[in-house]
């Protein structure tokens, strides 16, 4: 179970990273914004944070004394949701821009997507265990 835990924490952690890395490096550019990165890491997200809470399950169903915080998973799968929609309609955006034109008008959905990734980073660490 701890072996699982552990796998599913980096699967997640490397989510995280496709999220927070376009946003970060590309906070400030006027052009080639990597939604499709920042869509793939929300994806990932949604599936090792199912698979998380699926092994959070298994390990409180062996202790009564536990139990998981589904408030908390529910707001940051909320969180997940919204930036994949807001990273897939900058991705179809991207992807329709003519050629020569600046997609500095879609700068604000990255930003967006980055903030929301900050704030479920926050929860994360901030709120208490998902286990208690
Ligand atoms: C951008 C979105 C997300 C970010 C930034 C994020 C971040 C993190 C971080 C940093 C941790 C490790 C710290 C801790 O355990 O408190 C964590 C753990 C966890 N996350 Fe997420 N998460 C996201 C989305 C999700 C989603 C959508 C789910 C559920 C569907 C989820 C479920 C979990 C669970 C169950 C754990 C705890 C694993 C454990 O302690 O056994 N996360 N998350």
């Amino acid at each position: 179970m701890e072996l699982a835990r552990n796998l599913g924490l980096i699967v997640h952690f490397l989510g995280l990273a496709m999220i927070l890395g376009p946003f970060l490096v590309q906070m400030r550019s006027h052009s080639g914004y990597s939604f499709g990165w920042v869509a793939t890491g929300a994806l990932l997200q949604l599936l090792s944070g199912s698979f998380l809470t699926f092994v959070a399950e298994m390990r409180v169903a062996e202790d009564p004394d536990e139990s998981v915080n589904h408030m908390k998973i529910g707001v940051k799968l909320l969180l997940a949701l919204v930036i994949l929609v807001v990273a897939l309609v900058g991705h179809s955006k991207m992807k329709k821009f003519p050629t020569g034109a600046s997609p500095r008008k879609l700068l604000p959905l990255l930003h967006i997507a980055g903030f929301l990734a900050l704030t479920d980073l926050a929860l994360a660490v901030l709120w208490p265990g998902v286990v208690t």
